[in-house]
């Protein structure tokens, strides 16, 4: 698709016409039924997009490139230093591999609406299992490799999952990772059970398969080589996937998304946002267990045709800080997106960028950065290295696309460091005070989206109606409640500065503090917890606890403390960084009892702040400040 306007065009076409504006980009999608209107807001929570619309998400991933002759392009190149394997899958092989896994599946089966949790690293394997859900209508759920046990049987049991597909291990750094255990226990915990679960025993570490309950993927994709599977129709408003996300307790929440208005979307993006052709290789440095692998690893590069990098490893140490370079000019990568902290760690090992000139980079265009606020000196240092844009964009889990950001593909706007730019079409983003009035340009406030949200965001919460409306909708009617604080300046560019919600993101994961302080108070011998992030350098933020104790047992606090981290790595998983625990004599309360966590972060962070007029006893932040001190963490205040 050529595209003729700049972002202020396009942007204005949006809002003068929004419905025709979508209806256009529905074009880009196969329907089996095309919608005959774009938005329905009668239907669903806030509207439903498409409402009329019949598809199939994995038919328009592969089958209608396949039948238009794309067949022997690499739809996808799985690299993995980690495992020192490469392995390139044509768009042909890549339809072969689903139609026969999505046959065993609908054996065991699985059908149009049931659930599928797949706990998976970064193999092609898994975006096979995605896409033969996808194939048969079902929904599947997707489970980062890092949380543990308890976290998958969180999601198992929300999402009532019939079968699990899973890998007998996954490879960190210096050690594999056992999944089999996790999920044997997962599935214990759960007080849902799956039916069955199908197993790659992968060759570094394989497991035991438990007769009758667990299936090994290689045999029933061998046994189902040759077979056509059809694709289910779907309505374009019945759910593709289920992803969890930290929600503000404990209980993780279901972002649901659909079929047909993702697929616009998405598709969308790839060429006004990223600015990429069918056909170019497009790398997403992430995770299919988080949002950005769901859209940009798997759904939109083979949506529009282009071929996808599944890498997996690390920016750095795998081998070294030029692996990303090596990727990138090996594969003739046009795009790559990642989260700042991949660049501040592999800055971090190379300061001057030696190893950049290693590699032929001449066919890459454009770093686009999300998942965590893009510090200008991480943009400027990445500018300087690659000579190419480097540009931030701003989303969330519950939108898939982004909602602020600089379309590379209408013509990028002027920079501005700091700002991931502008509001996409589809996005009236406003800046709200607590009693709902808009603020001046330049004021700070919160970020909220006026609805209906476009294509492709979030139409509910999976089984949680009601906590979406509470969650989202109801403390600003009319608008969705973005959780992010920050301003929009003259020009229109978004400034996004916190979180308004105990989210914290740590090396570009979101972890919530509440959920941390909820596995933090199952131990035994603490009274009273808090846990707040504070600022990192490479990580962006980490958490760190704070624990009053009731030490019945004669032991030291260190020991206390040790137990404390080694509790949160087995419930949420390594994922969580957790690993900084203070025992403290008292919590900084106002007179109410109500923590004052910003105060503490305020102060290990080393910014000003002012006594909490509330405060209970402000001795207490004076013993927090000398605990921190002691470890070392307290920053020079000015
Ligand atoms: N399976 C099992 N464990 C995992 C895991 C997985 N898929 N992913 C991470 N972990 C573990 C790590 O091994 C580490 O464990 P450790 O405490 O024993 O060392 C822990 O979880 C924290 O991992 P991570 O946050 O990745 O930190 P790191 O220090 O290993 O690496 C970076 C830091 C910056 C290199 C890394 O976070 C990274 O590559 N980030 C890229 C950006 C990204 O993926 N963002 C996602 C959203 S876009
Ligand atoms: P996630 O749902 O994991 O994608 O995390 C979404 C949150 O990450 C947002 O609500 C922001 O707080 C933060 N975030 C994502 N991208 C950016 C960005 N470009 N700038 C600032 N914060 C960001």
């Amino acid at each position: 698709m050529v595209m003729a306007s700049s972002y202020g065009e396009v942007y204005a076409g949006w809002q003068k016409n929004p419905e025709g504006f979508w209806m256009e980009q529905a074009e880009a999608i196969d329907w089996f039924t095309k919608p005959g209107r774009a938005f329905d807001g009668n239907q669903g929570v806030y509207g439903s997009w498409y409402p009329d619309g019949i598809t199939n998400t994995c038919h328009n991933c592969l089958d209608r490139h396949v039948a238009a002759g794309r067949g022997e392009q690499a739809a996808l190149i799985h690299d993995s230093p980690i495992t020192g394997t490469k392995r390139s899958i044509t768009y042909s092989e890549l339809l072969a591999e689903v139609e026969a896994f999505a046959g065993a599946m609908a054996d065991k089966g699985i059908g149009k609406g049931d659930r599928v949790v797949i706990y998976m690293p970064m193999v092609p394997e898994a975006i096979v299992a995605m896409l033969a859900c996808a194939r048969l209508g079902a929904i599947h759920s997707v489970v980062f490799g890092g949380f543990a046990a308890h976290e998958l049987a969180t999601r198992i049991e929300d999402s009532e999952a019939k079968l699990i597909v899973s890998a007998s291990c996954g490879i960190e750094p210096g050690r594999i990772v056992a999944y089999k255990p996790l999920l044997d226990a997962a599935i214990e915990q759960s007080r849902h059970k799956p039916e069955a679960t199908i197993v790659l025993q992968r060759e570094q570490q394989g497991c035991e398969l438990i007769e009758g309950r667990d299936f090994d993927y290689a045999e029933l994709l061998q046994a189902n080589a040759g077979r056509k599977t059809p694709c289910t129709p779907v309505k374009a408003t019945d759910p593709l996937y289920i992803l969890y996300t930290s929600g503000t307790t404990g209980q993780p929440k279901g972002v649901v998304r659909d079929n047909g208005g993702h697929m616009a979307a998405l598709y969308w993006s790839m060429h006004a946002i990223y600015g990429v052709k069918p056909g170019e290789a497009f790398w997403a440095a992430s995770d299919i267990g988080w949002v950005v692998g769901h859209s940009y690893i798997v759904y939109a590069p083979l949506l529009h045709g282009n071929t996808t990098i599944v890498f997996e490893g690390k920016p750095v140490g795998t081998p070294d800080a030029g692996t990303f370079w090596r990727v990138i000019s090996e594969h003739k990568v046009a795009v790559l997106f990642t989260a700042p902290t991949a660049f501040r760690a592999i800055r971090k090992e190379d300061p001057e960028g030696s190893l950049v000139g290693r590699y032929d980079l001449s066919g890459y265009r454009a770093l686009f950065l999300a998942g965590e606020r893009a510090d200008p000196d991480t943009i400027h240092w990445a500018e300087k290295m690659l000579e190419v844009p480097v540009i931030d964009h701003w989303w969330q889990t519950e939108t898939g696309w982004t909602i602020a950001g600089n379309p590379m593909g209408l013509g990028l706007k002027p920079v501005k460091y700091g700002s991931p730019a502008v509001a996409m079409p589809g996005y009236d983003v406003q800046v709200l005070d607590d009693a709902g009035h808009e603020v001046s340009a330049g004021t700070l406030g919160n970020i909220v989206v006026k609805l209906p949200l476009p294509p492709g965001c979030l139409p509910t919460l999976w089984n949680a109606e009601e906590r979406f409306r509470q969650a989202y909708l109801s403390e600003f009617p009319g608008y969705y409640k973005t959780a992010d604080a920050g301003f929009v300046d003259e020009d229109g560019y978004l400034f996004i500065m916190a979180r308004t919600d105990d989210i914290i993101n740590v090396a570009g994961h979101r972890l919530s503090t509440g959920g941390m302080e909820e596995v933090v108070s199952e131990h035994p011998d603490v009274v009273e917890c808090a846990v707040i992030g504070i600022a990192d350098p490479m990580k962006g933020q980490i958490p760190a606890g704070f624990i009053v104790i009731n030490n019945q047992h004669g032991r030291s606090d260190e020991e206390i403390e040790t137990e404390v981290v080694k509790l949160v790595r087995e419930q949420i998983g390594p994922v969580a960084a957790f690993k900084t625990v203070m025992v403290v004599k008292r919590l900084p309360k106002t007179r109410s009892g109500k923590i004052l966590r910003a105060t503490m972060q305020k102060i290990a962070d080393g910014e000003a702040w002012n006594m909490p007029a509330t405060i209970d006893d402000p001795g207490v932040l004076d013993e927090i400040h000398e605990v921190l001190t002691k470890r070392g963490i307290a920053r020079k205040s000015d």
